[in-house]
């Protein structure tokens, strides 16, 4: 049965409640550069309670996109990439990027603690540097004839790969 949500309290008070529900991984997101993908990450970000969203680079994005969720979030700025892995310092890196990947999503046995997934901007994908930086690099199979998918769908599916880890049946919520 759905918990009663408490979207008539403050922006404060709903975070709190959220606070000890966080899940155990982050989601940042390189040089996005696409306002209405940033702001669709958020959201999704938020249905599946990442700890925060790290955005790398300048930029904003849509509040429609991002559906007021933003609110409840813990949005960090990162002005560079340097600036990225001095926040993340000591945590795992695991990059998304097909061009990269040294592995499936889908073969992924088990995420580390704190894992931070960095996605890579709509337009131009993520630097080989940030990839090669990272601790692992995942791809997520696709079938068409297209390149990619839009980074919001990406993110989705694998928020949804660690959550289904992580509540599967017989886990421990
Ligand atoms: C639209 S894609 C980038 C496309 C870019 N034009 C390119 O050719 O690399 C935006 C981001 O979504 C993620 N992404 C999209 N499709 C993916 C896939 N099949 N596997 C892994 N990551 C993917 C990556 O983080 C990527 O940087």
């Amino acid at each position: 049965m759905p918990l009663e949500t408490p979207l008539g309290e403050t922006p404060e008070a709903v975070r709190e409640a959220l606070a000890p529900l966080r899940n155990d991984f982050s989601v940042a997101l390189f040089a996005a550069g696409n306002a209405f993908a940033v702001g669709a990450v958020i959201r999704v970000a938020h249905s599946f309670l990442a700890r925060e969203v790290i955005v790398i680079g300048d930029g904003d994005w849509y509040a429609k996109a991002s559906m007021g969720m933003q609110k409840y979030e813990r949005v960090v700025r990162a002005p560079s990439a340097a600036a990225f892995k001095e926040i993340v310092a000591g945590r795992p890196v695991w990059a998304v990027e097909k061009d990269y990947a040294r592995r499936a999503v889908t073969a992924v046995d088990r995420f580390p603690p704190g894992v931070v997934f960095l996605f890579g901007s709509e337009r131009h994908g993520l630097p080989s540097e940030l990839a090669d930086a990272a601790d692992e690099v995942l791809g997520i199979p696709i079938y068409g004839v297209n390149h990619s998918l839009p980074v919001t769908v990406a993110a989705g599916i694998v928020m949804h790969e660690w959550a289904r880890r992580r509540y599967a049946p017989g886990a421990l919520v």
